[in-house]
């Protein structure tokens, strides 16, 4: 099968030569060809080019993306979108003064979205998923990284783990699935935090291992939620059985948490709103990707993290949506560029940057996702007819996005 997509007014996000990640004042730079064409076969890129180069045009498909331009679809390298239920009423908390860490000590939160997945069934579980997942393709996202969390007993973990395997068989997305045991404390843990961990160590982490059944490994390390030496054990644990980590950190304080993820080697820390110098030269030194998560700190009215000073300081930047029922309902990437240009002061040729390239760093599928290279996956979508690429952000809250392709396959 040979599709063809030519006339692209600009084809953005191209490379010659695969890259792991764009850092600091690269960042800025978004490569394009204008008046572009590019052939998808056998569910892969096989070449792009300038229209004028364009020799063999024959194909089974054909489109004339004439006014429109061609991106590398979204990889959201941070979701909790497996969950049951909605937390509407929490949200109004939050509006009447109530802060995040307020409403978890009082039982909301992680906890009650745990309460409520316990009493869901999987092809309960399977089919919101599904649906929300349908609806991030059509705005544009390719490739998504899903946690498990709102579990809080091995069984129930295992069963929301086990939704995300079906997801990753079943959907044309490319789906990472992140086994995240300590997201909270349950209420019957309280005051005995380090039993749960144990629980996650002795028997979460190995039963996990053996069905296969995560990428990688999460913690929620920060202030009121689990502690260095905490996240320290269970990564441990994790990485000893195969899991990469990534973590929550630095979201409610200077928690260690940005330390102990670069110590364990993970592939990203995310969330990082409180972060220094400190942390920045821990960065600068490793191999991990600080992500950002601007739509959890525009709904829960957080200070940002510093995204401009790392990247003057060299550092790449990501963006996720971390698409949660508590502390960022959506999945729409389109809004998370528009955020990142609005309250991050990023440009929208680095919002794209940071979620594309760098995101599919983050989640580990940079080899085969998150630009426009010869042998990666044509995973990519086309605009509606709008005037230039600054209109994605700039023209918030509708869809800029037409068509969307997935392994090749039009979505
Ligand atoms: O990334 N910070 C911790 N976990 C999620 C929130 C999940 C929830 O509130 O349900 C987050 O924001
Ligand atoms: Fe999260």
């Amino acid at each position: 099968m040979r599709t063809l997509i030519k006339n692209i007014k600009g084809l953005y996000q191209v490379e010659d030569n695969k890259k792991m990640a764009v850092c600091g004042s690269a960042m800025a730079e978004l490569p394009c060809i204008e008046n572009a064409y590019i052939i998808v076969e056998n569910g892969l890129i096989k070449d792009f080019g300038k229209m004028c180069d364009l020799k063999d045009t024959n194909a089974d498909k054909v489109y004339n993306a004439h006014n429109r331009y061609v991106l590398p679809t979204f990889c959201d390298s941070h979701t909790h979108l497996v969950y049951a239920g909605s937390r509407e009423i929490e949200y109004i908390d939050k509006i009447k003064g109530l802060s995040y860490e307020q409403i978890a000590q009082r039982g909301g939160g992680i906890v009650n979205s745990a309460i409520r997945l316990q009493q869901t069934d999987e092809q309960k579980l399977y089919e919101d998923a599904m649906q929300r997942i349908d609806s991030m393709i059509k705005h544009g996202t390719g490739a998504i990284e899903i946690k498990s969390g709102y579990g809080f007993t091995t069984e129930a973990e295992l069963k929301m783990l086990r939704v995300i395997r079906k997801i990753k068989e079943n959907s044309p997305a490319t789906i990472k699935a992140n086994f995240l045991g300590a997201h909270g404390v349950p209420m019957e843990y309280r005051g005995r935090q380090s039993e749960f961990v144990d629980l996650v160590i002795n028997e979460m982490i190995p039963r996990v291992a053996d069905e296969g059944l995560a990428d990688f490994i999460d913690v929620f390390c920060d202030r009121g939620f689990f502690t260095v030496e905490e996240t320290d054990r269970m990564l441990f644990e994790g990485v000893k059985h195969g899991l990469k980590p990534k973590i929550h950190a630095n979201e409610l304080a200077k928690s260690g948490g940005i330390q102990v993820g670069v110590k364990y080697n993970a592939l990203s820390v995310d969330h990082i709103e409180h972060t220094g110098e400190e942390e920045m030269e821990v960065l600068k030194a490793s191999q991990t990707m600080p992500t950002i998560l601007p739509g959890a700190a525009f709904f829960l009215n957080m200070p940002y993290a510093p995204a401009r000073a790392m990247m003057e300081y060299g550092l790449p930047v990501a963006m996720a949506s971390d698409f949660n029922p508590g502390s960022s309902p959506s999945g729409n990437m389109q809004l998370i560029l528009t955020f990142a240009c609005v309250n991050y002061k990023l440009t929208p040729q680095e919002a794209i940057n940071a979620t594309t390239i760098n995101s599919a760093y983050a989640m580990d599928v940079v080899d085969s996702c998150g630009s426009i290279c010869r042998g990666k996956k044509a995973n990519f979508y086309i605009t509606k007819e709008i005037p230039t690429i600054e209109y994605i952000p700039y023209y918030y809250g509708e869809n800029k996005v037409d068509k969307v392709f997935l392994n090749g396959v039009e979505q």
